[in-house]
């Protein structure tokens, strides 16, 4: 009898599902928070791996059966209420995330300083981990600001949708990408977190800290994307935008252009386009002050003197 698992359903909804899927999707390698609209089968295929063996696994996973050692989630957001949801983002993965990112960036530093200087690539990860965390602390900080108020407000009844922001969960979407593009660009640098290449037990405390880090920050995303961002979504009566809109294209280019060590220029052209949108869409110019002067404070911004 064929996998009664449908492999056009997309990985978000399957991992919405039954949450216990989730760790079997972490073993696999297979994105189904940021790439969660793929469906199995494409991501399967982008994978090398075949599908009905991965349908098969999935049903074991529903059944209960053997196999997974780690443990499940049991966390089913599908089943809370937005502001719910709301919550529990905040207290388990932004508070654990603000808890966390501090240690490993400590752990970074004493791991460049001793070993360093034989092993280059660590300066890299420690770079790369700075980037994401600058752009991580803004991200969860408007959330909570701005996306959680709005998504609760929407919930009780106290907002109209039609007062939402035009593009307000694309924005967070696109966001969301661009986290996974580095959580995956810091996975490679840092050698797979293979426990077996650390280098002493400093940097294989690192390894163990980055690999859970990464793994929370999946479920978060997921927790978000194929959850509170589709209902919230429905909830303003129109479909998620699937596209970016330009301005969230735009400041995707000026992060990779600073990333790529032209910090300065890449504010220069944020100020730009700031003074352009000042008037017309105040919001969307905010986005770019925001960016510009993150930006500037960036570690990045004297690379363009080097
Ligand atoms: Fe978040
Ligand atoms: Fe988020």
């Amino acid at each position: 009898m064929p996998p009664a698992i449908d492999k056009d359903a997309s990985l978000g909804m399957l991992a919405a599902e039954r949450p216990p899927r989730i760790v079997l999707f972490e073993r696999l390698h297979l994105d189904y928070c940021c790439g969660g609209s793929s469906s199995l089968d494409d991501a399967c295929r982008q994978r090398g791996l075949d599908v009905d063996s991965v349908r098969e696994q999935i049903e074991a996973v529903d059944r209960g059966g053997p196999g997974l050692d780690e443990p499940t989630p049991e966390w089913r957001p599908r089943e809370a209420t937005v502001g719910e949801l709301c919550e529990h983002i905040v207290l388990v993965h932004h508070d654990g995330m603000r808890e966390e990112m501090p240690r490993i960036a400590e752990l970074l530093e004493t791991v460049v300083r001793v070993h360093g200087a034989d092993h280059p690539d660590l300066e890299l990860v420690e770079r790369t981990f700075a980037s994401l965390r600058a752009e991580l602390e803004e991200h969860i900080e408007e959330e909570e600001l701005v996306l959680f108020p709005t998504c609760r407000g929407l919930e009780q009844g106290s907002i109209d949708p039609a007062g939402v922001e035009p593009g307000l969960i694309a924005r967070h979407r696109t966001e969301h990408e661009a986290v996974g593009r580095k959580l995956a660009a810091l996975r490679e640098l840092a050698g797979g977190y293979e426990l077996s290449q650390a280098l002493c037990s400093t940097h294989r405390s690192l390894l163990e800290g980055l690999l859970r880090f990464e793994t929370d920050l999946h479920r978060h995303v997921h927790e978000e994307n194929n959850v509170l961002l589709d209902r919230v979504g429905a909830m303003l009566d129109r479909p998620p935008i699937a596209g970016a809109t330009p301005v969230d294209v735009l400041i995707e280019a000026l992060v990779e252009l600073a990333d790529a060590g032209r910090a300065e220029r890449a504010s220069r052209l944020a100020a730009k386009a700031y003074a352009g949108l000042r008037r017309g869409e105040p919001v969307q110019a905010q986005r770019l002050n925001a960016l510009m002067h993150k930006l500037i404070l960036s570690p990045r911004h004297n690379d363009d003197k080097e």
